[in-house]
């Protein structure tokens, strides 16, 4: 039987460069987003080009119970998945008293509780099953309070941070984790995060979401723990560590 591997916010961007990655492995997929014509079309044009078996499920993950609804539909379709990834996610630039109030807490729901909880689920039966593979998207904001990306930035450590953890937790139970942590990538995030306006995230090489999603399998593949994509990218993430945190937040204020 072929493996299945489900990728959460598979409907455009670094998710949907994902499938095409896993698809070449011909790997069956289960793909998830909010946007059920866009997961249609993914599905016709991967089945086409790669005789996979493609399920999409539309989904808002941000909801409460969206992550044990998903995880009821695809155990009711029979199937076991050998490979989670995590990716759905969004982001919020701004002073933090002038965002809503609203997205930030739709943006911990998604990026933190959603991820945490379908972790739950499904490594149980990774578990039980003595394999699989976990990849949760955190990025590279992950390693440093980030200052007008207070919020963003702190989901995405608690995913680096959630990450390594259980991957020690679990480290012979043949269930691997990889945290993903790109720099920038070229993909709707950036302009639906009002991300233009962050001189920071144009510092740094702005990478294809193909580049990311090749590198992120890899990466889970090997059972990398953290996965920083870039080596300049890998040496901001050390200066990250080294630095005091009182300077390296307000150099990261100063990129602004
Ligand atoms: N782009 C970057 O520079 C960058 C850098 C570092 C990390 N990341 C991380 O990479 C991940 C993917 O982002 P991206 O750059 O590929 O952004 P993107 O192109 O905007 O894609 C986001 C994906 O998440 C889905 N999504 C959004 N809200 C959802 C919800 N409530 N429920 C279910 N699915 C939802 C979207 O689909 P629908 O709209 O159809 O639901 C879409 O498929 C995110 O976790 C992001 O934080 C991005």
């Amino acid at each position: 039987m072929s493996e299945v591997a489900l990728i959460t916010g598979a409907s455009k961007g670094i998710g949907h460069s994902l499938c095409y990655r896993f698809a070449q492995e011909k790997i069956d997929l289960v793909v998830v987003a909010r946007s059920m014509d866009r997961l249609v079309e993914l599905r016709e044009d991967l089945t086409g080009k790669y005789g996979i078996s493609v399920t999409p499920i539309a989904q808002d993950l941000a909801k409460e119970g969206a992550a044990e609804e998903l995880y009821s539909k695809v155990k009711e379709a029979g199937i076991h998945v050998d490979h989670l990834v995590n990716n759905a996610g969004f982001g919020d630039f701004g002073k933090f008293d002038e965002g809503s109030l609203e997205k930030y807490d739709r943006m911990a729901d998604l990026n933190v509780r959603a991820l945490t909880d379908l972790t739950h689920l499904f490594l149980k039966d990774m578990l039980k099953a003595g394999s699989g593979k976990i990849m949760n998207v955190s990025s590279l904001l992950g390693f440093q309070a980030c200052p007008y990306w207070a919020v963003y930035s702190a989901t995405k450590a608690y995913v680096l941070s959630f990450t390594e953890a259980i991957s020690e937790e679990y480290k012979d139970s043949g269930v691997t984790f990889t945290a993903l942590c790109p720099g920038t990538v070229d993909t709707d995030f950036i302009a639906e995060a009002e991300g233009e306006r962050s001189k920071l995230l144009y510092r740094i090489k702005i990478r294809d979401p193909d580049e990311i999603a090749d590198f992120g399998y890899r990466m889970m593949m090997k059972g990398k723990v953290i996965a920083v994509p870039g080596t300049a990218n890998k040496i901001i993430g050390c200066l990250t560590k080294i630095m005091p945190r009182a300077m390296s937040r307000k150099v990261f204020k100063s990129l602004q």
